[in-house]
């Protein structure tokens, strides 16, 4: 069957920085032929202090990689201080409170001042160029001061999200040896606080952090120790405002995240400046068709490199106006989002599959009740996104006018790889489309041969380096190596899936260390989840692999049941959703198990946690490790007690 495609619309078009399909491909043709003159070109878009005198050195097999080599800059320099001469009364930030219609902006001058000043308290506490400091703060605008102030003296900074529990934080300040903490008594989140300060206090316990900088965002009072912590309200009007910049060489540390593997250690991602800031200005204005003016909302959290991307760094070079949004899409109702893109008359809108899914369950009524007549391009990250919600955010939240772009990238890629571009690109719902110019994906077989041509299913890999690609794993150069350039040598690995269709077109299959052996038969979890969902008893599905006598591995379905699912009996939505498998795919790729769930253990970027799911079918209760991190801790226990009861 052909997939439907979506034409661009002409009145993106008539603006757009591609403005055709022709246009994109000359684009990429080009980019690919002289790929160093093309990032040359791009890297212009930043201010540099000294000019580089190399574009690139890389090789891959070694995983070094460095851009723009010879090049001096300040990240911070970029995103506040060069916008001063032309844009310093624009607002830079708008901070959405949680607390519906609160709002606060703040100009480039004022963010100036503010990054100045605790870039000045960072240095009072002994933070040095090449020192790491942990930010652990809630949405509010001292986490991008943060950010800022840290780029500006040279400091690298760990944000770790503000939902983490203190082993997590504990772990990361640990591996990173932070000895500054930026931290807030508490966070406010969909009207409930969250007691940040604490989790601190008890993560840090026996480290050498020597100095904890607290922000004041709600009234409640905190213990604060003696000569380790200290109000930022008490600090900062003690430092001047102005704070001279480090100019640091292009391959110096920017920031590292972390993010979660496949075993338990956390990998601390290290992003470098030159090529990291150029690649996500780059991304930014491309794919989101930015231009001077534009309101950018991007719903992500600062803790996850969606947030360092396309909240701080991407606008903030650009200068653009960027949307903090502290609250939640459904605080006080599902109307939320929709709400400030009028409040702040929102261009862009960007968020994640999961948030999509679940406004869409409320259904239309909450996004009709707002105008949303400002808004010109919608995007997605994070997962694959279903057709249907595509659909749904074209037709009903962007009213058939909007560009939807289901952006593909990693937080090891610094930005985003895989993209339809609004003014340029045909989509077909639930593809990310095609490579960003710059960009050149490689699918290969698992013996690591290319697959060429289209019509072909695979390993995702990139051929060649692009700037904002992750340079290592803070302090574990070898697993880097191991991790992302032993399996297929002379490539980038990507982990994810991949089918490239019959038209070039890009579709992520999820990740492929989820694929399963079921009687020597390969078989793809998500390929059995997209079957499931195909019938209308199935909402959401996850499926896992458990050992199986037989077949050496079974199949373990679970499944959120669909409206129309409502008072059938669960035997016979297993029935059904049953034969619906065998009928899609085949009969070998037949759960051997559907347990219908109230929903999925998800971390609150969306992302399934299919460790807990894969421990629970093996009947393996006890050690299901943190759950600290999930969206819905609660649902554990649900679907513990279902298997139970099944079994
Ligand atoms: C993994 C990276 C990139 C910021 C948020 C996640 C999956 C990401 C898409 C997409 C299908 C996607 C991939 C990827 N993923 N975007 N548009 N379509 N899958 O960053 O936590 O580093 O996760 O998320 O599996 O490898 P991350």
């Amino acid at each position: 069957m052909a997939d439907a495609l979506v034409p661009t619309k002409p009145h993106i078009q008539a603006r757009a920085h591609v403005a055709s399909f022709a246009a994109y491909e000359a684009l990429h043709r080009a980019s690919l032929a002289d790929p160093s003159g093309f990032w040359r070109r791009q890297a212009q878009r930043v201010t540099w202090f000294r000019q580089f005198d190399e574009t690139v050195q890389q090789d891959f097999a070694r995983a070094e990689v460095a851009w723009f080599l010879g090049g001096k800059l300040n990240a911070s320099y970029n995103c506040v201080d060069r916008h001063l001469a032309e844009r310093a009364e624009q607002t830079a930030i708008v901070w959405a409170k949680d607390e519906p219609g609160q709002y606060e902006r703040i100009s480039y001058r004022q963010l100036h001042e503010h990054v100045g000043r605790l870039a000045n308290v960072l240095r009072r506490f002994g933070v040095r160029k090449g020192d790491r400091v942990c930010i652990y703060l809630p949405m509010m605008p001292e986490a991008v001061y943060a950010m800022l102030a840290c780029a500006r003296i040279g400091a690298v900074h760990s944000v770790v999200f503000a939902g983490f529990s203190a082993d997590a934080l504990r772990d990361r300040i640990a591996d990173a040896d932070c000895r500054v903490v930026l931290t807030a008594n508490e966070g406010l989140r969909g009207g409930k606080t969250i007691p940040l300060k604490k989790t601190v206090d008890e993560a840090i316990a026996g480290l050498p952090v020597h100095t904890v900088l607290v922000a004041q965002r709600t009234a409640t009072a905190t213990p604060m120790q003696q000569g380790r912590d200290r109000w930022l309200a008490d600090e900062l009007p003690k430092q001047r405002a102005c704070c001279p910049v480090e100019w640091m060489d292009s391959e110096d540390p920017l920031f590292v995240l972390y993010t979660s593997g496949s075993t338990g250690k956390p990998k601390g991602q290290l992003h470098t400046t030159g090529g990291y800031l150029v690649y996500a200005s780059y991304t930014h204005e491309l794919v989101f068709d930015w231009r001077p003016g534009d309101v950018h909302f991007c719903a992500a959290d600062v803790g996850w490199v969606t947030g360092h991307s396309y909240i701080v760094y991407g606008p903030l070079c650009n200068g653009a106006t960027t949307v903090l949004f502290e609250s939640t899409p459904l605080h006080p109702d599902a109307g939320r989002y929709w709400q400030v893109v009028d409040d702040v008359q929102a261009n862009i809108f960007y968020t994640a599959p999961t948030a999509l899914r679940a406004l869409l369950r409320v259904g239309d009524e909450p996004v009709k009740k707002h105008a949303r007549t400002s808004l010109r391009v919608l995007g997605s990250v994070g997962e694959p996104i279903n057709p249907e919600v595509w659909q749904w955010y074209h037709d009903v939240v962007g009213d058939k006018r909007c560009a939807v772009v289901d952006t593909w990238w990693q937080t090891e890629t610094g930005g985003i790889l895989i993209s339809a571009l609004p003014g340029a690109t045909p989509c077909k719902p639930g593809s990310a489309t095609f490579p960003l110019p710059g960009v050149r994906p490689l699918l290969v077989d698992d013996q690591g041969k290319e697959l060429v041509g289209n019509g072909v299913s695979g390993n995702l890999c990139l051929a060649g380096s692009w700037p904002g690609q992750a340079r290592t794993i803070l302090n574990d150069h070898a697993r880097f190596q191991q991790t992302y350039f032993a399996m297929y040598p002379g490539l980038y690995f990507t982990g994810d899936g991949c089918r490239r269709d019959e038209d070039g077109y890009y579709w992520i299959t999820g990740r492929v260390d989820d694929v399963l052996n079921v009687a020597g038969h390969r078989l793809g979890t998500a390929e059995i989840e997209s079957a499931l969902v195909s019938h209308e008893f199935c909402a959401e599905a996850a499926v896992v692999g458990f050992p199986h006598d037989l077949k050496g591995q079974g199949i373990y379905a679970y499944v959120i049941a669909g409206k129309a699912a409502e008072g059938v009996p669960a035997a016979e939505v297993e029935a059904v959703l049953k034969q619906v498998v065998r009928k899609v795919i085949s009969p070998i790729a037949t759960p051997d198990r559907i347990q219908v769930v109230p929903g999925l253990p998800k971390t609150r970027s969306g992302k399934i946690m299919r460790r807990i799911l894969r421990k629970v079918a093996e009947a393996n209760y006890t050690e299901l490790g943190d759950l600290s991190t999930l969206a819905e801790p609660q649902v554990v226990e649900q679907i513990v007690q279902g298997h139970k009861a099944g079994r």
